[in-house]
């Protein structure tokens, strides 16, 4: 059974009253300290030893530990080891012998609090043990703060979460069900036409018809496509990359649709011959396409791409710049917003899905980038995607 003496009379208010653990091998050394402590209203536990120490700690709570250096048995310093991985957030002051600097820089260095020699004048001492008491106290206070600031934040992700899948849900559905009436609206017609409940049109009316079905299911399948890019690499596929390699193969993917229009794309400023990052090439070329196919719907015939890429403290940044129509500031806001479109009719066959830049922001925020707009409405867009260099799991 360990010797174990508890002193202390005043009641245990842990809000006003700091607790102090005194270890100390000298029993009438450490009472005379303890009575002198307790008349400074401290609350004074004791330990004759590192491991009654511990025992207590195992048991009870302490503020702060005043604790002997030379102890026979467990150290003073060994006893603070234990303590500093078992009991963190406790402040430890060693007492030192006389002109024992050394031992006492050892146990600062070690993480205690401070140190006094002995004879150590109480007044200090009583001073030393409210100051490391306060330094508890804020620490605790600091780790509650990002305790809660941890449990908020996942909170407030998990309601967006929920909001963004609302969102893109109801958006889904009604941009799904607009396509799907003009289909079912152009084979009822057929049908009645078949049926010979009704006369007989024209066959133009017939390719219209036809027509409508062709468009309506193009869209609904843009739309699934746009999802399904972003969706199903959700898991990242990390490998090295050559960046520059990947923006020119993904420039001449989109050749048809430049060439179409007599868009030129071209480097701003020519970049490292090889830029190699590790990320997923997959979803950066889905960013890529989307930010280039925007740029091409932006400028009249004729127009210019420029392009660059630049690496600075561990981050590639690309830029997408166009002399097209610009964004109003009005539509900046909407711009990433799942089905936010100003495009009702992109081409003959084709409207926006307004999910270009939904999926770009969602990928870059899933791939722990950044992504900037700049623009001047009549003059053009910049977009810059920002990337860390080394993506890891
Ligand atoms: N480079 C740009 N210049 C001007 N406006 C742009 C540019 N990029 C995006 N926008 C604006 O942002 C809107 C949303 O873009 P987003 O890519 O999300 O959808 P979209 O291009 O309309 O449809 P989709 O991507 O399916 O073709 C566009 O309709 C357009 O108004
Ligand atoms: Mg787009």
């Amino acid at each position: 059974m360990l010797n174990l003496m508890e002193i202390n009379t005043i009641e245990n208010d842990t809000g006003k009253v700091v607790r102090v653990l005194l270890v100390d091998d000298e029993d009438s050394y450490r009472n005379a300290i303890a009575r002198r402590l307790e008349r400074r209203n401290m609350v004074v536990s004791q330990a004759p030893g590192g491991a009654a120490c511990l025992e207590y700690l195992g048991d009870n709570e302490a503020d702060v530990v005043v604790l002997d250096m030379k102890m026979p048995g467990m150290s003073g310093l060994e006893t603070f080891k234990a303590i500093s991985k078992y009991h963190p957030g406790l402040q430890v002051i060693f007492l030192t012998g006389n002109a024992a600097v050394a031992e006492g820089v050892e146990g600062i260095k070690a993480g205690a609090f401070d140190y006094l020699s002995k004879p150590i004048e109480i007044d200090h001492l009583a001073g030393k043990i409210r100051q490391a008491w306060e330094l508890k106290r804020l620490e605790a206070a600091r780790e509650q703060d990002k305790i809660f600031r941890r449990r908020l934040e996942k909170r407030m992700i998990h309601t967006q979460r929920l909001a963004s899948l609302g969102t893109m849900s109801t958006g889904i559905a009604h941009e799904i069900n607009n396509p799907l009436a003009i289909i079912k609206e152009s084979a009822g017609f057929m049908r009645m036409v078949l049926d010979g409940s009704g006369q007989m049109p024209e066959k133009e009316m017939l390719f219209k018809g036809l027509d409508k079905i062709e468009k309506s299911v193009d869209r609904a399948r843009r739309i699934t496509h746009q999802l399904l890019g972003y969706v199903r690499k959700q898991g990242h596929e990390l490998t090295p990359v050559d960046i520059r390699q990947l923006t020119e193969d993904t420039v001449v993917l989109i050749k048809q649709k430049t060439q179409a229009k007599k868009v030129s794309v071209q480097w701003d400023t020519e970049p490292e011959h090889q830029m190699l990052m590790h990320t997923d090439p997959f979803q950066v070329r889905q960013v890529l396409i989307n930010l280039l196919e925007n740029a091409v719907d932006a400028v009249e015939t004729g127009g210019q791409i420029r392009l660059s890429l630049d690496r600075k403290d561990q981050t590639v940044c690309l830029k997408v710049r166009d002399n097209g129509s610009g964004i109003t500031p009005e539509n900046r806001e909407k711009i990433f917003d799942p089905f936010f479109t100003t495009k009702p009719n992109v081409s003959e066959n084709e409207s926006g899905t307004g999910l270009g830049l939904f999926v770009v922001h969602k990928i870059m925020t899933g791939l722990s980038g950044s992504i900037h707009v700049e623009s001047e409405p009549g003059h053009g867009t910049t977009f810059t995607v920002c990337l860390p260099e080394w993506q890891s799991n």
